[in-house]
């Protein structure tokens, strides 16, 4: 079992979103998946309740609970579990990305969002967590993207697709769906498709964010 964190400071960045079509992209793919939702908006379970198709299991947890949720999970026969944590910096977040595999940030490509994911990064630094940032709610090209993508790619850390702002997205969570499922020839589905390959791999190369950090530099 590998768990996948969702975490940043800054809410509305697409947390809860990716975490939903990733997990639904996730099964398409072959995998048993598990999300843990820590956030009380609810998100994840507001989908759930308009959810027709076969899973993935959701369960809300608090702070107080990964660790013996997690301890229960690692003997489980899921693939993935999958954490959405609040846009918050506190002890359930901090132990979302204790208990990771991997953290997944979601980043807007606005300066606002770009400061925000400072103290997660910080974070995850001390954690020693292996780590990597996706750019969500991109417009379809723009400078903006290329200033921000320069920036990460830097970090070795950026996937190789961006998820651009597609109603896809709203639509889909709308009807307790992936963007895979409710349009699954659609732009929107393609890129998810595309992050879901990235991140296995990613989750297959074996090194942590701040190593990697090292490599790019010294390269
Ligand atoms: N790629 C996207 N394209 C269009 N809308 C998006 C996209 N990603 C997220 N959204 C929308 O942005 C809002 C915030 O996303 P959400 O996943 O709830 O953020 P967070 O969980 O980080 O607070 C939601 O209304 C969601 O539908
Ligand atoms: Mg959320």
């Amino acid at each position: 079992m590998k768990a996948i964190t969702f975490v940043t400071q800054k809410g509305g960045s697409g947390k809860s979103t990716l975490c939903i079509s990733l997990a639904v992209a996730a099964r398409e793919a072959g995998h048993t998946v598990c999300i843990l939702e820590m956030d009380r908006q609810a998100t994840i379970s507001d989908w759930l309740d308009h959810r027709t198709e076969e899973g993935p299991e959701v369960a809300q947890i608090d702070a107080t609970q990964i660790e013996a949720v997690m301890e229960r999970l690692r003997e489980s026969a899921y693939d993935y579990v999958f954490i959405d944590t609040p846009g918050v910096d506190s002890t359930g977040t901090l132990a979302a990305i204790r208990a990771a595999d991997l953290c997944i940030i979601p980043c807007r490509p606005t300066p606002a969002d770009l400061r925000a994911f400072k103290p997660t990064l910080a974070a995850i630094y001390r954690l020693e967590k292996k780590f990597a940032f996706v750019l969500n709610q991109t417009p379809p090209r723009s400078y903006r993207i290329r200033d921000a993508a320069d920036g990460l790619a830097v970090l070795g850390i950026l996937p190789d697709v961006n998820i651009v702002a597609r109603t896809d997205h709203q639509d889909a969570i709308g009807l307790g769906q992936g963007v895979t499922e409710f349009n699954p020839k659609g732009q929107a589905a393609g890129e998810v498709r595309r992050l879901w390959a990235w991140i296995e791999r990613r989750m297959q190369a074996g090194r942590t964010g701040r190593r990697t950090v090292k490599h790019a530099e010294a390269a």
